[in-house]
């Protein structure tokens, strides 16, 4: 059984060590084995970035002014005003035509989390509204309390690759949903109800600064609904199943903070 002394929380720059201790080689590499997908899928996704424009989380938008996040990739950044949300592209480098930048206003993290990988959930408050067209559109996030178990699922991000260079265009995978039980498994018993685990197809996998992206599946009008934040998993990036926040456990603080967050200034 593996002790959480292989977690690392998949930040970008300072790989949040669970427990250092017995850490091996701190995570790299992009969703590995996954693939590229075209410019008007996944139109939820955000890329955020620093005002040098470094890229170090992903997100989704969860609302016209407001962007869904993992805490810890905010507590390093320490002006509410000092990020920016990229929107419509899949490539970070080089804009996609249709790509809005937008500043962040505020943000709130959940006021349970410690940087620990528990309550591991942010929203942003960004400092205009979007504006949606064919390539930009809200994410609907799951509020139902069945597990999800055996679900296909999709994470996509931007993390970084070998070389800790960010991936310039957007990775998705494909993934299962694994049971709470089955995850603890190979996790120790961390993984309560409030973390939905899924484990990517034929080896693939996210990794190192592809925290915050949004897991989604597809419902049956086919339209992706998200169901977790990518929070953490295993150092080394092998093909074990990742941890994400459970959205539905969250989804009234999530909607009670868009509802603060329209209401204020
Ligand atoms: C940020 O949002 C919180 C509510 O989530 C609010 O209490 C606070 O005043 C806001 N800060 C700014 C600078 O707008
Ligand atoms: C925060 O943690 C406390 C103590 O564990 C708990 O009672 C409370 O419900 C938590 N808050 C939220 C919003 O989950
Ligand atoms: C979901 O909620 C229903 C009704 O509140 C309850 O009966 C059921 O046990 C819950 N299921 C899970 C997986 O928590
Ligand atoms: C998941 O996808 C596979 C094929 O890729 C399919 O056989 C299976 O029925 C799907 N599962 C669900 C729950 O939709
Ligand atoms: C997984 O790999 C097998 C064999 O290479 C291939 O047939 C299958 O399409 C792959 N599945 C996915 C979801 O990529």
């Amino acid at each position: 059984m593996k002790s959480t002394a292989y977690l690392v929380l998949y930040y970008f720059f300072t790989l949040k060590v669970i427990n250092s201790s017995s850490l091996n080689s701190p995570s790299k590499g992009r969703i590995v084995g996954g693939f590229e997908v075209e410019k008007n899928d996944y139109q939820y996704k955000v890329a955020l970035i620093h005002f040098n424009g470094q890229y170090f989380c992903s997100g989704a938008i969860v609302d016209v002014r407001v962007v869904l996040t993992a805490a810890h990739c905010m507590q390093e950044v320490f002006s509410q005003t000092g990020i920016f949300a990229i929107l419509g592209s899949n490539d970070i480098v080089n804009y996609d035509e249709n790509y809005q930048k937008i500043r962040s206003q505020n943000w709130t993290m959940h006021e349970n989390y410690t940087r620990s990988i528990h309550y591991d959930i942010a929203v942003i408050k960004l400092e205009a509204s979007i504006i949606f067209n064919g390539y930009i559109s809200i994410l609907p996030l799951y509020s139902f309390n069945d597990t999800l178990d055996k679900y296909n699922v999709t994470d996509c991000g931007w993390g970084i690759d070998e070389t800790s260079q960010i991936s310039p265009v957007l990775r998705c995978m494909n993934a299962v949903v694994l049971s709470n039980a089955q995850c603890s498994s190979v996790y120790g018993n961390t993984i309560g109800p409030n973390f939905i685990c899924a484990q990517g197809e034929n080896g693939s996998r996210t990794c190192s600064g592809d925290s915050g992206s949004v897991l989604v599946f597809k419902d049956r009008r086919s339209v992706y609904v998200g169901v977790g934040v990518l929070s953490f998993g295993p150092s080394d990036c092998r093909a074990a199943p990742v941890v994400f926040t459970r959205v539905s456990k969250y989804y009234d603080w999530i909607t009670e903070r868009i509802q603060i967050f329209i209401n204020s200034p």
